[in-house]
């Protein structure tokens, strides 16, 4: 399956070490959305897009390239990185990749390092935020490769 992944990971490159490992051990083909210039994926089988989350979002960057790619009967898959590492987070833009005809093999999200103070004064991002450090950990890089290995 030739794969692409294009990424968004600017904070602390939390996501970017996912999609390097799937580049490293399956081969896949990496694009930051820093470089994504005319894009083409119809020699791709299986596409997949990972962001950090910012605000309870993806990157709004990673929506607007979405929007303009031609997705119809494309295989694609959402990873993402986050304080708490919720899935939940990846389904507004499994939606859009739906709604643009893809068929959607799966999701994965764990967590990703951050200081709370970064992007909050919020006390309880605190504990999310201790909670936080050191992933994405070798579980976590197991768990990436074990949901990749269930859609390849
Ligand atoms: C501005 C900002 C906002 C964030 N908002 C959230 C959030 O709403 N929920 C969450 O769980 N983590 C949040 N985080 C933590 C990041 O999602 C986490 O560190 C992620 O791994 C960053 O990915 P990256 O290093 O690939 O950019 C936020 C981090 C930053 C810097």
């Amino acid at each position: 399956m030739k794969t692409l992944i294009i990424y968004h990971s600017t904070y602390r490159k939390n996501t970017e070490k996912i999609a390097q490992m799937f580049a490293e051990k399956y081969g896949f083909e990496l694009i930051d959305i820093k470089n994504a210039v005319n894009v083409n994926v119809s020699d791709y089988d299986l596409i997949g897009f990972g962001s950090g989350v910012y605000k309870e979002n993806l990157s709004p960057k990673l929506f607007k390239l979405v929007e303009s790619l031609d997705l119809k009967d494309k295989n694609v898959f959402v990873f993402s990185t986050s304080g708490v590492g919720m899935k939940l987070y990846n389904s507004k833009l499994i939606r859009l990749l739906e709604s643009k005809g893809a068929i959607n093999k799966g999701s994965f999200a764990c967590k990703g390092s951050f200081t709370a103070s970064d992007f909050s004064d919020k006390k309880i991002f605190d504990v999310f935020g201790k909670l936080s450090q050191g992933h994405p950990n070798d579980k976590d890089f197991r768990n990436a490769e074990k949901f990749i290995k269930s859609i390849l």
